[in-house]
């Protein structure tokens, strides 16, 4: 699905010597570049503070942790997402309240939001799906009336810009209370292990969560509160911090790559209700698309069959996701299997994924959109 051996070879000098500078100075926790890379980073956003740790789920995790929330408090988020994000509101003995997304955006849907608020509300978590910017000026003014926090899982959206009714703009992942993201190899920003930062404009939240995500210490060796063991290594942070220097135009590069598959699927014949056979992403007004993945929805055509006859063919394509958060075993103890849901359960019936990345050329592309015509147009 990605080429990141590619994109290593174009940067390799750079990176090898960053990576040999950090191991001659033994630095390997912590060291300089660790808050280097945290400093370029919030410049890069926009954003006062920016927090790297171990990963995007840790990232999450820490940022619910800062807000003070008490077990049984609810969480608003969608049930179309990937595990992590949903998964932390459990760990944390906090209540996940699954809500719809948008069919066209695939992100959550403020009526849904507004519609699943009790008493009991405390946050809403919306993710940048696929790369698409959840519709966050709306969420903000939810989260306003109902005195709520957000935190904008941006794990996927690294590089996304939103405008603003009033025509300005933000990066997403720095409009809500806080934003988290993941550094995971195949992501716009990706490292070359783990990694993931939190961010945010609020000074005191700031405190708590660098605290948290260091043993709840405020000097060294006392700890005001439980917190955790998440850093970002010093190595991960040097290649990371060469890398963002590229992220802009990762993120161009793969906008390329959707706009070539967007021409070789537009105007394909409709199923017998008059749907196309495949419906490509949507792209919202209010932001640009960072394009994490290129997703499609089939209508009418064999989704397994898709994916089979391009392995056949050296193609990988993969369904994220094929089961939803609320009908996740792991749930199971908040009886949310049973929660109707059609736009969710619709999208992980049809969704497929295709190879998208830095590195592809007309010929990958050429290849493999006319693989996916063959079996849709069979
Ligand atoms: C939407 C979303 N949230 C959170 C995460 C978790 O990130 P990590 O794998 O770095 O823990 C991911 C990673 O795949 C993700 O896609």
């Amino acid at each position: 699905m990605v080429d990141t051996k590619t994109q290593y070879h174009k940067i390799k000098a750079e990176v090898d010597k960053a990576v040999i500078e950090v191991m001659e100075s033994t630095a390997f926790i912590n060291g300089k570049i660790v808050q280097d890379f945290s400093a370029n980073l919030s410049a890069y956003l926009g954003i006062k503070h920016t927090i790297p740790c171990a990963n995007g789920t840790d990232a999450l995790q820490i940022a619910m942790m800062a807000l003070g929330l008490q077990p049984g408090d609810e969480v608003i988020t969608p049930s179309f997402t990937y595990i992590a994000t949903t998964e932390v509101i459990a760990l944390l003995k906090l209540t996940p309240v699954f809500v719809e997304v948008n069919p066209q955006t695939f992100c959550i849907d403020p009526a849904a939001i507004e519609k699943a608020i009790t008493p009991k509300t405390k946050l809403i978590v919306p993710v940048h799906l696929y790369g698409q910017s959840a519709p966050m000026e709306e969420i903000m003014a939810i989260a306003k009336k109902h005195n709520l926090f957000v935190v904008e899982d941006n794990a996927q959206a690294i590089g996304c810009d939103y405008t603003f009714s009033d025509g300005t703009k933000k990066k997403t992942g720095t409009i809500g209370h806080i934003g988290t993201t993941s550094f995971y190899p195949s992501k716009n920003l990706g490292a070359f292990g783990d990694g993931g930062a939190i961010s945010t404009n609020d000074d005191e939240l700031a405190v708590k969560l660098k605290m948290i995500a260091n043993h709840g210490q405020s000097k060294q060796y006392y700890h005001d509160m439980v917190g955790c063991n998440s850093r970002l290594d010093t190595i991960q942070a040097a290649i990371l911090d060469i890398k963002l220097k590229h992220l802009d135009e990762y993120v161009t590069a793969r906008r390329t790559v959707a706009d070539y598959y967007d021409t070789a699927f537009a105007n394909l014949p409709a199923d017998k209700a008059g749907h196309p056979k495949i419906k490509i992403p949507f792209r919202a007004a209010y932001s640009n698309h960072a394009f994490h993945q290129y997703t499609l929805i089939l209508e009418g055509v064999d989704r397994n069959g898709l994916k089979q006859f391009l392995a056949d063919n050296n193609i990988p394509a993969m369904i994220y996701y094929p089961v939803a958060g609320h009908k996740q075993k792991m749930f199971e103890s908040f009886n949310t299997a049973s929660q109707v849901m059609p736009v969710t359960d619709w999208l992980t019936e049809r969704v497929i994924s295709l190879p998208i990345h830095t590195e592809m050329d007309e010929e990958q592309l050429g290849y493999i959109t006319s693989k996916v015509l063959e079996f849709v147009n069979k």
